[in-house]
């Protein structure tokens, strides 16, 4: 690596590894103001943490390395699989460009929310800071992610129409019931990094622009995850109690919905891509092994739904009725077992 692809510290060159998030003897404040200090000490910047330019980050449409790996979905089936390589290699860049797309989408909705969230706190308040900071990395990842997509050349749409319509609305979720939208943050955030963080660990023999840009994104959704969970647990005991019913059927149905919108291809993706309808039903959930990487999703969530007072009766049947239920995660991040 170049220097230039080293993460961006302030008054000094090496990476300091980050603090412990979340240290138990902190309190609320304390880990907001570790999380910012973390994002003040080890950021990327779009531009200056890629090197766009380099040879071996260039996109050649006829690279193998574009064939998707088993650890995605549409990448094991056996539909896939039998397609020659050349359109396996094809299929898998536009496959990698949209799924790319609709993350920036996602992330141009959390910046709208996270503004409209902060503006309406009062001064002195240890959320500003942190979810300020939150939005600058998150504009950093929207260059980063519209960059991959235009030297990608696949015109790919993103999300549906459906969710593209209602973009302008959905920010104002985070000033009207922050605690849903910061849940809704999850539903997002949870998916991508669950897909990405399972990649990199496959360890494949991925594009290296590719990999780049998912162990950037990797970094930073560390802590942005972290915020909302410190945020949602926090908050939590602080929900009347009907809200607190609402709310516990309502965040399983948020959840498998924007999973959707992230990881099921639009019908014009599903055109492009040539994909036959009963592949797609198979894969988006029919197949018994796509329906435990549905469940697997979410076992962080559905930790914080218990830590957090979301999991009743009623709610487990939601979840159930989503196809989101199974075990909870015991720590973050714990990586999903066979069994699960
Ligand atoms: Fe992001
Ligand atoms: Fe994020």
């Amino acid at each position: 690596m170049t220097s230039t692809m080293e993460p961006r510290t302030q008054g000094q060159h090496e990476a300091r590894p980050e603090p412990a998030l979340e240290a138990p003897f902190q309190t609320y404040e304390e880990r907001l103001r570790t999380l910012s200090e973390a994002s003040v000490d080890l950021h990327f910047d779009a531009f200056k943490d890629i090197d766009w330019d380099h040879p071996d980050f260039a996109i050649d449409p006829t690279d193998e390395r574009w064939i998707l790996p088993e650890a995605d979905v549409l990448g094991r089936h056996p539909w896939y699989r039998g397609l020659p390589k050349d359109e396996q290699i094809r299929i898998g860049l536009y496959r990698q460009a949209n799924v790319t797309k609709v993350g920036l989408q996602f992330e141009q909705i959390l910046i709208a929310g996270l503004m409209n969230y902060a503006f309406s706190l009062p001064n002195g308040s240890p959320e500003f800071r942190y979810s300020t900071h939150e939005a600058t990395e998150e504009c950093h990842h929207t260059q980063m992610f519209q960059e991959f997509v235009n030297r990608s050349g696949q015109d790919v749409g993103g999300g549906s129409a459906f969710f593209r319509g209602i973009s302008p609305i959905l920010p104002l979720a985070a000033r009207l019931v922050p605690f849903g939208f910061f849940f809704g943050v999850l539903a997002g955030e949870e998916p991508i990094d669950h897909v990405q963080k399972t990649v990199l660990r496959a360890g494949n023999d991925m594009h290296p622009l590719l990999q780049r840009i998912m162990q950037i994104h990797v970094a930073e959704e560390a802590r942005h995850i972290g915020f909302a969970h410190q945020y949602l647990q926090h908050n939590a005991p602080k929900l009347k109690r009907h809200e607190k019913a609402v709310l516990s059927v309502a965040v399983p149905v948020i959840m498998r919905w924007l999973c959707d919108e992230i990881l099921v291809p639009t019908k014009k993706a599903q055109r492009d891509m040539g994909i036959p309808k009963s592949v797609v039903k198979d894969l988006y959930w029919d197949r018994p092994e796509s329906r435990k990487m549905l469940r697997d999703l979410f076992g962080d969530v559905r930790m914080l739904a218990e830590d957090t007072g979301m999991m009743n009766p009623l709610s487990r049947r939601v979840w159930r009725l989503m196809k989101i239920d199974g075990r909870s995660s015991r720590f973050r991040s714990q990586p999903a077992t066979a069994a699960s």
